[in-house]
């Protein structure tokens, strides 16, 4: 993947890289996240150099992890992870005491965690499926994503403020089983980007560079069923999942060896909660295949 990117923006990303590293271009990534428009690219970039924390959202599947790492890779900058889950708490956010030996004499140390690490690295911090945490865990770091940029680490009474650099990108899969409504006072320290599935020819190049695949006639079928699917999941008639092109891209893949239909039942069908779902996606296979 080439970007090609306006060139205030290129001048943004060269100074605000973490590395001057000449010897390779950072506009090139073989498998990098392939955007629907320049501008959600432009609009994430401009956000981060500014030291904005942006929230990635759309469906499962679509691209937000892989948006994260490439914008990560343009930036220079290394990334911490956080899985947020109902277990997310304290000790994963900042980090945790433990007992050690040092020349045989037992201490107490701390081992930070992802966000006293990012903050104290300058680098960025990935917060995967921030709407999955509970409600009164978060807000702790509130204050790292606003303008004071600083936390007290409840276990050392530290107060950390975030070296430069320091970005917070989250993912949020909205309607998601499981997820609870953004707390609207952590929303707020956001930018919101849109990441919806890539459609019609980019889906193409992405099929053609991500998979096996390379039959024309195949890719466009399975691009057609793609629009399909999602179009179904808008009407209500699927679960959002059954378009996620993830599975897409997996069905690809093994149709290069076994029949397309067997291989939409392995990757899309059999994923699939109800009959009359699993019919449907039967059906449409039937009919393309
Ligand atoms: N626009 C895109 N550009 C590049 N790769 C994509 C794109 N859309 C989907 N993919 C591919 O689909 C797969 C899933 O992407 P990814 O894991 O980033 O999705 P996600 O939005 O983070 O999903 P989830 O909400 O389930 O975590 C990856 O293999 C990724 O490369
Ligand atoms: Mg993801």
């Amino acid at each position: 993947m080439n970007y090609n990117l306006p060139e205030n923006i290129v001048e943004i990303l060269n100074k605000n890289q973490r590395t001057q590293d000449s010897t390779h271009n950072n506009l090139i990534r073989e498998d990098g996240y392939v955007p629907p428009t320049n501008e959600l690219f432009i609009d994430a970039i401009t956000a981060l150099s500014m030291g904005k924390n942006i929230l990635l959202k759309g469906p499962t599947g679509a691209g937000k992890t892989k948006l994260a790492e490439t914008l990560s890779h343009l930036f220079h900058q290394p990334m911490f992870s956080i899985n947020c889950s109902v277990d997310l708490d304290a000790e994963s956010l900042m980090g945790f005491k433990t007992l050690a030996y040092e020349d045989e004499k037992q201490v107490i140390k701390f081992v930070p965690g992802p966000v006293t690490s990012a903050m104290k690295d300058g680098s960025f911090l990935y917060i995967d499926e921030i709407n999955m945490a509970k409600p009164e865990t978060l807000p702790l770091i509130n204050g790292t994503l606003d303008y004071r940029r600083t936390v007290t680490n409840p276990f050392t009474n530290e107060v950390i403020t975030a070296k430069k650099g320091f970005n917070v990108i989250a993912a949020i899969n909205e309607g998601y089983i499981g997820t609870v409504p953004l707390n609207e006072a952590l929303k707020n320290r956001f930018i919101v980007i849109d990441v919806p599935y890539l459609q019609g020819d980019q889906l193409k190049e992405l099929i053609k560079s991500n998979t096996r695949l390379t039959d024309k006639t195949m890719i466009d079928l399975f691009t057609t069923l793609s629009a399909d699917l999602i179009h179904a999941v808008d009407q209500g008639k699927l679960a959002e999942d059954a378009a996620s092109i993830r599975a897409l891209l997996d069905a690809c893949d093994l149709s290069v060896v076994i029949p397309p239909k067997r291989a939409i039942l392995r990757s899309i069908i059999d994923k699939l909660e109800e009959d009359r779902e699993k019919e449907f996606v039967e059906n449409l296979a039937e009919t393309l295949f």
